[in-house]
């Protein structure tokens, strides 16, 4: 026999990274969420809504949710294949690449550098970075899945393949661009051509960044939770081929009534109904694993989160086929009800998995107790109420939104031609949005406390986990 022992200072350094980001990320949604109510809250050109919304999209998705994936991974990888990551170095490369990476995206974003496509923001010489930090990562991980002492590869690390192979060609193939100075650049693409690669990129940024990953937490994480297998592993394996062959042909779904060809976004519709089935089929597979062990909710905030989250998930996944269909889409296009979409996905499903995940990391990667139970309860309900304000009031913006910009009188004319009218009105709604993002960030807070304070009341410095395997 021997012992293997895994790394688990590179998941508490993820974890630890995922709450200052998570924190950041969301004063700035704060901020901008007061700066388009009360105009006055733009301060100056670095700290206007232009400068800093994608500084919040950046550092929420890839800064938050980002380190969280990667805490995930390496945690669970390690576990799953009974064996050490392959090379320590390569993760810290990892860690503090992508920590560099953050801090140029926070200083170059306000500056105004930017590609000037959303979620792709940043310019060549980052993007190059993450291209390298990317590869580091995904060498490391490949070669941690050939050195497993298991033979067999739990459905989570497929997951986590597909998320590892297509954000490198998402990212590369996105970025391809020709540099003309240091901070400024112009995409390969063109016109219609540039339109569809950048969403099929953005599409698949939220299939393979803020979807794959997740499930792959979701399989890993909540049967241990729950302390039950997951309810069917058939399905979870159905649920992973029929999820990554239908996202990536979806994208067009963002540019309906725009110059791309009437085909294409039928195209991009028809997948994304067809989504809909295999996102459900994985809702019912987390939620169905809880079978029997609902009545552990009472007093575990771990699967009081992951309930949220899954159930989120469900929601989302129902909301975003019916965005696609060309009708809705013309009520909801351009308006608040996409944006609501966006932070029912991101709050609930990304949220609150992470949450979750986090508080059942905490004692046992630091080999202690939670230091308070009831702040995390509370954590529970601040989030899951600020983020239903949140996702309620842009609902009811968008629906606004879309009625008012589409009404016409008896003789065919606009009835609100003034486009201030339609601002005006949902301007009340904006404010709710605001309660509502305090709040979550509130329970970020929470976290944050609860972290700190288990951390500092471990006794011994925290140990790395280790087993032992047939030599
Ligand atoms: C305190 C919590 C949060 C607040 C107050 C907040 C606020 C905002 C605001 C005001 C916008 C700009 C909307 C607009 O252009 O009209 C926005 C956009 C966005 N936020 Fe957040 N946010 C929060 C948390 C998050 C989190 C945790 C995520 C992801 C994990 C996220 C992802 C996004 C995305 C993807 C967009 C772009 C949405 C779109 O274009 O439809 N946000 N957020
Ligand atoms: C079956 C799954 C899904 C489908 C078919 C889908 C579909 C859509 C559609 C049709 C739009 C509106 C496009 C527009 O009118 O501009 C949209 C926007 C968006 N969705 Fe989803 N969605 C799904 C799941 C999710 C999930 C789980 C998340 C978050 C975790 C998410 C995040 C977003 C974001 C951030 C946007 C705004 C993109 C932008 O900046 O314009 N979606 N989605």
């Amino acid at each position: 026999m021997m012992i293997v022992r895994f790394d688990d200072q590179i998941v508490r350094y993820f974890v630890i990274a995922t709450a200052i980001w998570g924190f950041v990320g969301m004063l700035v949604g704060a901020l901008i969420a007061l700066q388009l109510p009360f105009w006055q809250a733009n301060l100056g050109e670095y700290l206007s809504f232009g400068r800093l919304r994608p500084l919040h999209t950046n550092a929420v998705i890839f800064a938050f949710a980002g380190n969280a994936i990667f805490g995930a991974i390496y945690y669970s990888t390690q576990r799953l294949t009974k064996a050490r990551m392959f090379s320590d170095l390569m993760s810290r490369f990892h860690f503090w690449g992508w920590q560099f990476i953050i801090v140029s995206a926070a200083i170059t974003l306000p500056l105004g550098l930017t590609t000037g496509k959303e979620y792709a923001e940043l310019e060549w010489p980052i993007d190059v970075l993450i291209a390298v930090v990317w590869v580091v990562f995904a060498v490391n991980f490949f070669l941690t899945l050939k050195i497993r002492r298991e033979k067999h590869m739990y459905v989570a690390l497929w997951f986590y393949i597909a998320t590892i192979v297509t954000v490198a060609v998402l990212h590369i193939g996105n970025s391809l661009a020709l540099p003309v100075g240091l901070f400024k650049s112009y995409p390969l693409f063109a016109g219609v051509q540039d339109a569809f690669v950048q969403w099929w990129y953005g599409h698949n940024a939220v299939a393979f960044f803020l979807t794959t990953p997740f499930l792959g937490l979701m399989y890993y994480f909540l049967p241990k939770a729950a302390e039950r297998p997951v309810f069917s592993y058939r399905l979870s394996i159905v649920h992973f081929w029929s999820i990554v062959f239908l996202y990536i042909w979806a994208g067009p779904h963002h540019l309906a009534y725009t110059a791309v060809p009437e085909w294409a976004v039928t195209l991009g519709m028809v997948f994304s109904i067809m989504l809909w089935m295999p996102s459900w089929g994985g809702m019912i597979n987390g939620l169905f694993t809880l079978r029997g062990a609902w009545h552990k909710l009472r007093d575990s905030v771990v699967l009081k989160m992951y309930v949220i989250g899954i159930t989120f998930y469900g929601m989302s996944t129902f909301e975003g086929p019916l965005l696609s269909v060309k009708t809705v889409n013309a009520l909801s296009h351009y308006t608040d009800w996409t944006v609501g979409h966006a932070h029912a996905g991101a709050l609930g499903w990304n949220g609150f998995m992470i949450f979750g995940m986090i508080y059942w990391l905490l004692p046992r990667l630091w080999n202690t107790k939670l230091w308070s139970e009831r702040m995390a309860n509370a954590h529970f309900w601040v989030g899951t109420i600020g983020m239903l304000l949140y996702v309620m009031a842009l609902y009811s913006a968008g629906v606004t939104q879309g009625l008012m910009w589409r009404a016409f009188d008896d003789a065919g004319h606009l009835v609100y031609p003034d486009f201030m009218e339609t601002v005006i009105q949902i301007v009340p709604m904006y404010w709710v949005r605001l309660v509502g993002g305090l709040l979550y960030l509130t329970g970020m807070i929470m976290l944050g406390i609860n972290m700190i304070m288990t951390i500092r009341t471990a006794k011994e410095k925290p140990s790395d986990a280790a087993i032992s395997v047939a030599a």
